[in-house]
């Protein structure tokens, strides 16, 4: 969480730092801030969005060639004025940009305070900027030497941009535990927590690793690992970005989610591309290439992940367990790893993650490698650092996607483990060859058939809008569509703040049917399959207690559409795709009535797209 931005060169910083943070508001938006290095160094700030911060900036002195911008999601501090970044030393000489959380603060406030330090911010990071201009001034050292001799006295995760009053000449970036980007101009660098900021300015880009530290000037840059038992510089790896700028525009839509949403039939094809081959019926997934003796041997599956990709996670351990017969567990990374699991070395275990930066996946990530399991990736964010972390994996390139809400990421990730699960059991000899085949059949159809659902958006807007003042609403499935049901509720709650939950359809008679009143929409996601019958019962109980019936049903239902208050029909699939499908009539329930709710859709209050923070 928290956007960080960074220039230098000889254009005039302010206009690619404020673009930059726009791009980067997805990570957090409840204040911002920028610093330019100028003759006085000025640095703006205030509570709100981006566009709060060019008003407060307006006819202020906005020269400089090298700056600093910051978007915050409140960690330390409430989101004020003050607890903005940047953040400036008490005596002027540093200027800070942070993402991420310095554990040990309050001991090394208490210690600055003693030494006649006085703090104007709640904020960890101020205190960052005060430690490191008091060794600079005590030790009389220069400022990269300062920072790093204050780092060693810092326990916690940053993404770090500083700059030094005294040396205006370079900027100093550090990255542990945060990502940090930095784009390689033609006599400028721009620096970012991702490329989008980036990608309109260079192609070529240097992710930076754990403990890289970069010294950024006007005539070049050194680069060292702070670990490395090496001194001296370290050789920087030039990435060419393959991402466009389009990509990260709104492209005519009115929000980032709906054009994301409309984008899944053309992003689930790009995660097949050169994956699937319907003609021949072959499916390969090179990432994996040295991980199949792996999956296909392993006792067991284990799956990590948070939000939305949890539940992308929970419809992979169906796949997995029907498709390849291997036991699979499905764990929030944020559990997994406090409770001392038990792992074993012939454990497979895959981490599913859209922006491959999630600190609670990524701590998972490392304990299951601490204790020898083979550790995947599912992630969509190329070069992030779930990726660079995992032993193998394969990338959902789904393109980015930046309304917080997640939708074509969570389609992308179900393709990917719809994938794996599939070639598991081809290897494995669970799936015949024909159940292999047709399903890479069936798998080539999802993107015409959900462009076809996506024809159906007036209709689902027009039950949306009789249901927009709803105070909860109760999402129910069964097997496959359990998951879903689950991932329905995620999406109503986060962006319109109605109260939802999803339930496995036969547990609903467990506690949840005491809620259901007339007031009360009950979306059930019923297509076709195992549990249909099953499924109808469910809904006449429902109906028995007047409830509201909004059910996805497979085209040409006639039996649930007698019964229910309202059905949106989605094409008839393998029951084992049926997620794909389904899922796309309830992220488009939840943009609607969000937008009619007048709520933000694309920055929802107090959420934020990448969470680097426990
Ligand atoms: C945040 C986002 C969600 C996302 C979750 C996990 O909560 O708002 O959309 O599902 O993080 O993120 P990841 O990048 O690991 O998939």
């Amino acid at each position: 969480m928290c956007g960080i931005v960074g220039y230098i060169g000889e254009k005039q910083a302010y206009p690619i730092l404020i673009k930059g943070l726009k791009r980067l508001e997805y990570r957090g938006y409840d204040s911002a801030g920028v610093a330019l290095i100028n003759a006085h160094c000025s640095t703006y700030k205030c509570r709100g969005k981006v566009s709060d911060l060019e008003a407060e900036v307006e006819g202020k002195n906005i020269e400089g060639t090298i700056g600093l911008g910051h978007t915050r999601w409140a960690t330390h501090g409430e989101p004020n004025d003050i607890n903005a970044h940047p953040h400036t030393s008490m005596h002027g000489k540093f200027i800070i940009i942070h993402n991420g959380i310095i554990e040990n603060y309050n001991r090394l406030k208490s210690k600055l305070i003693n030494r006649g330090y006085e703090f104007k911010s709640e904020t960890d990071t101020e205190v960052l900027a005060n430690l490191i201009e008091y060794i600079y001034l005590k030790g009389k050292v220069n400022a990269v030497t300062a920072v790093e001799l204050a780092l060693s006295k810092i326990v916690g995760a940053y993404g770090l941009v500083i700059a030094c009053v005294d040396e205006k000449d370079h900027l100093i970036a550090v990255r542990k535990g945060s990502p940090l980007v930095i784009g390689v101009g033609s006599g400028e660098y721009f620096l970012a927590s991702d490329a989008t900021p980036i990608v309109e300015h260079t192609k070529s880009v240097i992710y930076l690793q754990d403990n890289d530290m970069a010294v950024i000037g006007l005539n070049g840059m050194n680069l060292k690992n702070l670990n490395s038992k090496q001194s001296g510089e370290k050789k920087p790896i030039i990435h060419k970005l393959e991402l466009d700028v389009d990509e990260i525009e709104k492209s005519g839509y009115d929000h980032y989610m709906l054009k994301e949403i409309h984008e899944q039939p053309r992003s689930i094809s790009d995660t097949f591309r050169g994956r699937i081959n319907p003609a021949t019926h072959e499916l390969k997934l090179g990432g994996l290439h040295y991980n199949m003796d792996a999956l296909t041997n392993a006792k067991r599956i284990i799956i990590i992940a948070c939000g939305t990709s949890y539940h992308a996670g929970l419809v992979g351990e169906y796949l997995i367990e029907e498709f390849a017969r291997i036991p699979t567990e499905v764990e929030y990374a944020s559990e997994f790893r406090y409770r001392d699991p038990i792992i074993y070395k012939d454990d497979v275990v895959i981490a599913i993650s859209q922006s491959g930066e999630t600190a609670d996946t990524l701590a998972a990530i490392e304990l299951a490698k601490e204790k020898g399991a083979t550790v995947l990736g599912v992630c969509n964010v190329v070069g992030s650092s779930i990726p660079r972390s995992t032993d193998g994996g394969v990338y959902t390139h789904a393109g980015p996607e930046i309304g917080v809400a997640s939708t074509k990421a969570f389609t992308a990730q179900v393709t990917v483990l719809t994938m794996i699960a599939m070639q598991i059991g081809q290897k494995s000899g669970s799936l015949t060859k024909q159940e292999y085949s047709d399903l890479i059949e069936e798998l080539a159809l999802i993107p015409d058939k959900i462009s076809a659902i996506l024809k159906k958006s007036d209709e689902i807007k027009a039950i949306s809008e009789l249901y927009q003042h709803a105070t909860n609403a109760l999402y129910l499935g069964r097997g496959y569509l359990y998951p879903v049901a689950m991932e329905g509720a995620l999406k109503l709650k986060e962006i319109s703040y109605i109260h939802a939950e999803g339930y496995p359809a036969a547990e609903m008679k467990h506690g949840p049917i005491a809620l259901i009143d007339e007031n009360m929409p009950v979306i059930v996601v019923a297509t076709k399959d195992k549990s249909y019958d099953k499924i109808v019962s469910n809904i006449q109980e429902v109906k028995a207690r007047k409830g509201i019936i909004i059910a996805i049903v497979t085209e040409g239902d006639d039996t649930i559409s007698k019964m229910a208050d309202h059905v949106i029909e989605v094409p008839e699939s393998d029951f084992a795709l049926a997620p794909l499908l389904s899922v796309i009539p309830l992220q488009l329930i939840s943009y609607f009535i969000a937008v009619l709710r007048g709520c933000n859709v694309d920055q929802p209050r107090n959420l934020a797209k990448s969470v680097t923070v426990e």
